[in-house]
């Protein structure tokens, strides 16, 4: 009997079934009336009384083992055949992750920056919020001067003189007086950040915008050295054949000062309506460092000479992507933003 016992049920622990009727023919023959474990307990009567006890507890282990047994089989079949029934179909390739893309003015920045930091040139950061020395004043901006009229200026707290004014930063030539402030030449510095102005929004124009500035303070610093370094990254940024053109300008900052033109990068330069029918199109503005900015910044201007220019990140990125409208940047559309991959 006991041989018997542990014979069904190691067979128990080998049962497979792939079917439903599979599973019913070894519940018939374990389990139904005239199946072997209720044939067991037919024979039950013969075992001898000092083994009763013993045998019976392994009977109705046997029992309870073939019922749980079957089932287990039961719901590994329903299972597999749930899944067979669904549409799953799990040799499909998995659904792409949605992962985002680089923002379009970060993709032009980067790629701005990343030319200039080849020619040595490292990236300084500075405070949105600014005071007045930093953003107007120390750029020889003097008080009363009309010049401060030229960036429309958000006041955080409007003092009852300049000094004790705290606005928005309205350029990041802010940051490059900082820079100027805290280490001595050679200074080869670029400051690319965010700027408020407040401008009606309009197609053209954000109150919110990005500039990279740059600034070169060193001995012997020239217009010269101006005018090849810029001619070199127009040449990087827009491609071989770019032209670039001077035109006098004014910042109380630089003296002399200049907008700098590049040749149109849509009809390179044969007139088109981005250029206005003019061939050109303009970037930046730049020029000598005035002396007395970097005497206000505690750099001596009878040693040292630099050179500084600026650009808008929002008005080149348009140019480049065709882009009609600079609210498009702002707005987070995502639509709008994944169709951009590189700067070019
Ligand atoms: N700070 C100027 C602006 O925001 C740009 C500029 C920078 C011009 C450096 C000349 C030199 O308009």
């Amino acid at each position: 009997m006991k041989d018997k016992i542990s014979k069904i049920s190691e067979e128990l622990e080998q049962l497979v079934a792939e079917s439903h009727e599979q599973l019913e023919q070894l519940r018939i023959r374990f389990l139904s009336k005239k199946g072997q474990i209720p044939a067991l307990f037919a024979d039950f009567r013969n075992v001898a009384p000092e083994q009763r006890k013993e045998i019976g507890l392994a009977l109705n282990t046997l029992k309870q083992k073939a019922a749980e047994k079957i089932t287990e089989l039961k719901n590994m079949l329903d299972q597999t055949n749930a899944l067979k029934s669904s549409d799953t179909d799990l040799t499909k390739p998995a659904e792409e992750l949605n992962i985002g893309s680089r923002h379009p003015i970060s993709l032009v920045r980067n790629r701005i920056t990343g030319i200039f930091q080849n020619i040595g040139f490292n990236i300084s950061d500075g405070p949105e919020m600014e005071d007045d020395w930093h953003n107007f004043s120390a750029l020889n901006f003097p008080p009363e001067h009309p010049a401060r009229d030229m960036q429309d200026t958000f006041f955080i707290e409007k003092g009852k003189d300049y000094s004790q004014q705290v606005a928005l930063r309205t350029h990041t030539s802010s940051v490059q007086v900082r820079v100027m402030e805290s280490s001595s030449p050679p200074i080869r510095t670029l400051s690319p950040g965010r700027v408020f102005r407040n401008e009606a929004i309009s197609a053209r124009s954000h109150c919110i915008f990005h500039q990279v500035e740059g600034l070169y303070v060193d001995k012997g610093v020239s217009f010269a050295d101006l005018k090849q370094t810029l001619y070199y990254f127009a040449r990087e940024m827009f491609g071989e054949e770019t032209k670039i053109r001077f035109r006098p300008s004014y910042f109380p900052f630089t003296e002399p000062s200049a907008e700098m033109d590049i040749s149109c990068i849509l009809c390179k330069g044969e007139g088109c309506n981005v250029c206005k029918y003019t061939g050109w199109l303009e970037i930046m503005g730049c020029g000598m460092v005035d002396p007395t900015v970097l005497k206000n910044c505690g750099i001596d201007p009878e040693v040292y000479s630099g050179y500084a220019f600026g650009m808008g990140i929002e008005r080149i990125a348009m140019m480049l992507y065709s882009v009609r409208d600079i609210r498009y940047f702002f707005e987070n559309d995502a639509r709008f933003l994944k169709q951009f991959t590189s700067a070019f």
